[in-house]
């Protein structure tokens, strides 16, 4: 099997010693608390699921500079994206202490990790517009929400490795579909898969989506495919998981044989960062164990703020033998009404715009909101029916 990121073994921080793990959650009853960041309960999440390995912990800002400048931690470690515990103050904390980080993202706030702090630092405005520029680099004529969520944290980072005692909401409320890295890993050694396609979503699929899963597993050979949806909080707008959760599901139970895809999700806020969240996307899907990634148009933009291709030439910055995944580069795909199927659009000779079917975003949230099913050539009709019904569901 495909080895995790850094490491020859997957190192989850999870506490699966439930021992241990209560123990744990008796101490953190004496330490001094802090309230942490959605954010950074998201990387405790995702460190805790093994799907950030080999990290520890947070990161400390000579690594987070180094990532954002260099996609390389001071040790040398290819890592995409900074993996920050980020707050307004410091609240008394020192370096040497153990502390107690609260989650914000669930009632009552209950402990989500200890953490051993190493150092307590601050970011200057210049490292802050810096981060931004290199990790998010938003277009400087429109708002980004990623951008808006990372300067809303605060500035003073607490670094250091964490035990983690929970994974927030996502276990509880998707129970169905929340899966760790080691569970993802087991499951595909059980079924016996050699070769295995990740699809990223955070959106119902659609039937560009789906055939674009079904081409990469017959031009790759693949023996599954594993839909991993993201899980975590959207932008306003965008539809809540449940719902796309429901309709991949739907999805794959009519569209996909038996036991050929895996519908999953991770716990974990989108960045919107565009080609970095996409080699982000990467390292993960490595730690769950995919031989194969998805990256198509537009891989995890927002707006206009990246060039529909930019997530797929990034990884030409990747030094060669960081990673051992390999990424499926699709060109948008669309339905032909010449060809009468979805194909790449750039597979289509003598094509022109109108031969394809094309819905904007805004188009078929319009369509959805007033019961309108889109064609078939664009969305399943039981996919349409469950976007239908919730849309439906906001105006009651
Ligand atoms: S993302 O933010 O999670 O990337 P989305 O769920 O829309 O957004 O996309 C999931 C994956 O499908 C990404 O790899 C994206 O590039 C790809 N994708 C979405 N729509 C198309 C399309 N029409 N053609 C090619 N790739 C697409």
């Amino acid at each position: 099997m495909i080895k995790p990121h850094g490491s020859d073994e997957l190192n989850p921080l999870f506490v699966y010693d439930t021992t241990k793990n209560e123990a744990l959650q008796v101490e953190a009853e004496g330490l001094q608390s802090i309230m942490v960041s959605s954010a950074a309960a998201g990387n405790a999440v995702m460190l805790g699921a093994g799907y950030f390995n080999p990290l520890t912990g947070y990161m400390n800002k000579a690594d987070a500079l180094s990532v954002a400048n260099d996609m390389k931690t001071t040790s040398g470690l290819f890592w995409p994206t900074p993996v920050l515990n980020l707050l307004k103050d410091a609240a008394g904390v020192k370096a040497g202490d153990r502390i107690a980080l609260k989650d914000p993202n669930v009632e009552g706030h209950p402990v989500i990790a200890i953490m051993d702090v190493e150092a307590v630092e601050e970011f200057s405005d210049d490292e802050i517009a810096l981060i931004s520029k290199k990790v998010y680099n938003p277009s400087p004529d429109e708002a980004h929400p990623g951008v808006d969520a990372f300067m809303e944290q605060g500035k003073v980072l607490l670094s250091g490795p964490i035990q983690v005692l929970n994974f927030s909401y996502f276990l509880s409320e998707f129970p169905d579909t929340f899966r760790t890295a080691v569970e993802i890993r087991n499951e595909i050694a059980e079924r016996g898969w050699k070769k295995v396609v990740a699809f990223q979503t955070r959106n119902p699929m659609h039937l560009a989506h789906e055939e674009l899963c079904h081409m990469a597993m017959e031009r790759l050979g693949c023996d599954g495919l594993v839909i991993h949806m993201l899980l975590g909080k959207l932008k306003k707008g965008d539809i809540p998981a449940p719902v796309r959760d429901a309709a991949i599901r739907k999805m794959v139970e009519l569209y996909f044989p038996e036991n050929s895809a895996m519908v999953t999700g991770y716990g974990f806020d989108m960045l919107y960062a565009g080609p970095r969240e996409a080699v982000l996307h990467a390292v993960f899907r490595q730690n769950m164990g995919a031989t194969h990634f998805i990256v198509g148009r537009d891989h995890a933009g927002v707006g206009d703020h990246y060039g529909a291709f930019d997530a797929q030439t990034i990884f030409e910055e990747v030094p060669a033998g960081a990673l051992q995944i390999e990424i499926f580069k699709a060109d948008h795909t669309a339905y032909s009404k010449k060809l009468d199927k979805v194909v790449m659009m750039c597979e289509a000779p003598d094509h022109q715009k109108e031969d394809f079917v094309l819905l904007s975003g805004t188009k078929v949230r319009e369509m959805l909101g007033n019961g309108i099913a889109p064609p078939k050539e664009f969305s399943r009709p039981e996919v349409a029916q469950i976007l239908m019904d919730y849309y439906k569901s906001l105006n009651d």
